[in-house]
């Protein structure tokens, strides 16, 4: 009986039965509380895919509506990078929290015919910056300078990226068409999804406090999902950018608010820094492990060279014997990232103002050395290896990685930045986006941790022009001379060992691609001396064995959040995008 009178209230032409006004009083009941029960149902804002397979082309990017854009640029005919370009200014609308045009990248290509390259638009200091910028009269670091603000804020290299990027590889002739969905997006608005929502709740106060109100990211009401976010000022600067080409962003009116807004934040970047803003192509790193070849970034990031020195070290082991996150495999790979991160603090900056040793750190030879003291039943402490101890404050930072392969079989794997959440939370008055806090980055004191906990030295001080070193790991890797992986994450210092970890639990642990990138992970930095490890990694008698070595642990809630695509043997594309962002989202075609 209730089933029928659930279809009458649906379905009006079904005849109503003769019944008395009790009964219709209960019909009408039902259907007002059915109805209810309809609205209060959330609607998904977005279809959200984690994992697609693809027979020719495919997207994974932080942001479905990104993904959509890049896929609809490969449909037209365009190639990765295009795809890459579009995405890039798409992110920068629809993922305010790490996608920018205030910030900068590194983008590694793989062209179908096996010709690589590595492009870096990373940010510079500013031309009046200088090593003790940070520091108070007394040597001391002064925390917040480097990461709120406007002295936080490194010259920008995105847009020149984007440029230089479509320069040398584009296939759609017209940059225009390319930042194009961008401007759409940003003056018609988009919905925001609930981690942007609570993102943008979060830090609402210090983006009041800090910009000049109003500004499009700051509501009286908190934020909810599938509330309207319009940017018409961005909307104008990218329509600058698509009628001027690069001059759009760093001259005429773009530099002076930018200039103008430095300016009243005491900040340092001249228009001087904003025109002899030039991004750089770089040799990707590039190292063989087992029947793979990795291709990275190489310096002004450290990631590409970690990543490498951390494969060529396990080389060594029987990894996949030992299993994965058994107490033999988790011990050897955090001893070998204890000892790879402390080469980073030593070792790795730019390397335009430093020699850099990347063949050297690479090589077999340096690294079986470097695990001559290594021991299987315990650990080699930190201090023993360099010193320094500090606190690790990983709270609330965030980038965005992508990555793409073509239908002509190109693939492109891209990391960019703010640094932070919302960068140093600046807003350009005027032109609508956030500026980076990259000078972060920088080691600001030899010894002193920056917000990742990372230290350096001489190699990452700050100088004029110079890039602050990064963690960035955008990476493709070769299998018997064609595209098996393209992968890379958001996450800081832990970018590299999910790289790592996810890289060696396809090839070593033979996982398919999703439970790969799902799967816990686990770091370790050198400093501080402890084991990294995501909620509900490691059992109890795991634990108990490591600690018996020695190791410490801190439980986190989440670490790097890759982004990934793997080829299989049939061709076949996989692409999975990580859980621990709602918002990572799978396109194909
Ligand atoms: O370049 C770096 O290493 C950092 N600025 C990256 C920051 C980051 O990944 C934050 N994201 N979650």
């Amino acid at each position: 009986m209730n089933h029928y009178l659930f279809k009458v209230a649906y379905f009006k032409s079904i005849t109503i039965p003769k019944m008395n006004s009790n009964a219709l009083t209960f019909l009408l009941l039902l259907a007002i509380f059915f109805n209810a029960c309809r609205e209060s149902t959330p609607v998904p804002l977005y279809d959200i895919q984690k994992k697609i397979t693809a027979d020719s082309a495919i997207v994974v990017s932080a942001h479905p509506l990104a993904s959509e854009v890049g896929t609809e640029v490969m449909k037209e005919g365009g190639n990765a990078v295009d795809a890459a370009i579009a995405i890039q200014f798409a992110l920068a609308v629809v993922y305010p929290r790490a996608g920018n045009i205030g910030g900068g990248g590194f983008m590694v290509i793989r062209q179908q015919n096996g010709n690589i390259d590595a492009l870096d638009y990373r940010e510079k200091a500013p031309l009046a910056a200088n090593r003790d910028m940070y520091l108070d009269q007394e040597k001391n670091v002064i925390d917040s300078l480097s990461k709120y603000g406007h002295l936080a804020v490194g010259v920008p290299g995105t847009v020149a990226g984007m440029f230089a990027a479509h320069a040398k590889y584009g296939q759609i002739k017209d940059i225009k068409r390319l930042i194009q969905p961008a401007i759409k997006l940003a003056a018609l608005g988009f919905a925001v999804t609930e981690t942007e929502a609570n993102r943008l709740n979060k830090f609402r106060d210090t983006i009041a406090k800090i910009n000049i109100l109003p500004n499009p990211f700051v509501k009286t009401t908190p934020w909810k999902a599938g509330d309207k976010l319009v940017q018409p000022e961005l909307a104008q600067t990218l329509q600058l950018i698509h009628n001027q080409g690069q001059a759009g962003f760093y001259e005429g009116k773009t530099a002076e608010k930018f200039v103008a807004e430095i300016q009243r934040g005491n900040g340092i970047i001249t228009k001087a820094d904003l025109a002899q803003y030039q991004a750089k192509w770089r040799t990707p790193v590039t190292g063989d492990y087992k029947d793979y070849k990795i291709i990275s970034m190489p310096p002004p990031s450290s990631g590409g060279v970690a990543l490498i020195q951390l494969l060529k070290i396990m080389e060594n082991y029987p990894l996949s014997e030992y299993g994965f996150h058994s107490p033999t495999a988790i011990h050897l790979m955090a001893e070998a990232e204890r000892r790879v991160y402390a080469d980073r603090a030593e070792h790795l900056g730019d390397s335009d103002f430093y020699d850099v040793p990347v063949d050297s750190l690479i090589s077999t030879a340096y690294l079986k050395e470097r695990m001559l003291t290594f021991d299987e039943q315990k650990v080699t402490p930190s201090d023993s290896i360099l010193g320094g101890a500090f606190e690790l404050g990983l709270e609330s930072f965030e980038t965005t990685h992508t990555s793409v392969i073509d239908p002509m079989g190109n693939a492109v794997s891209v990391t960019t930045t703010l640094n932070s959440n919302y960068g140093s939370k600046v807003v350009v008055n005027g032109a609508g986006f956030f500026l980076n806090n990259e000078m972060d980055d920088f080691s600001a004191k030899p010894g002193v941790p920056n917000q990742f906990g990372l230290v350096g030295a001489e190699a990452n001080a700050i100088q004029p022009q110079k890039r602050m070193l990064s963690s960035m790991t955008p990476t493709i890797v070769e299998k018997d001379g064609k595209v098996f992986m393209v992968l890379g994450a958001p996450g800081g210092s832990t970018i590299i060992t999910a790289v790592f970890q996810v890289f060696t639990n396809v090839a070593e642990f033979g996982m398919g691609l999703q439970p790969a990138v799902n799967a816990k992970r686990f770091h370790h930095q050198w400093l501080p001396d402890e084991i990294l490890v995501e909620e509900e990694t490691l059992s109890d008698a795991t634990r108990q064995e490591l600690a018996s070595k020695g190791h410490q642990f801190r439980e986190v809630k989440r670490m790097a959040v890759i982004k990934a695509i793997h080829v299989l043997p049939n061709g076949k594309l996989v692409g999975v995008g990580d859980p621990r962002n709602p918002d990572d989202d799978v396109a194909g075609f």
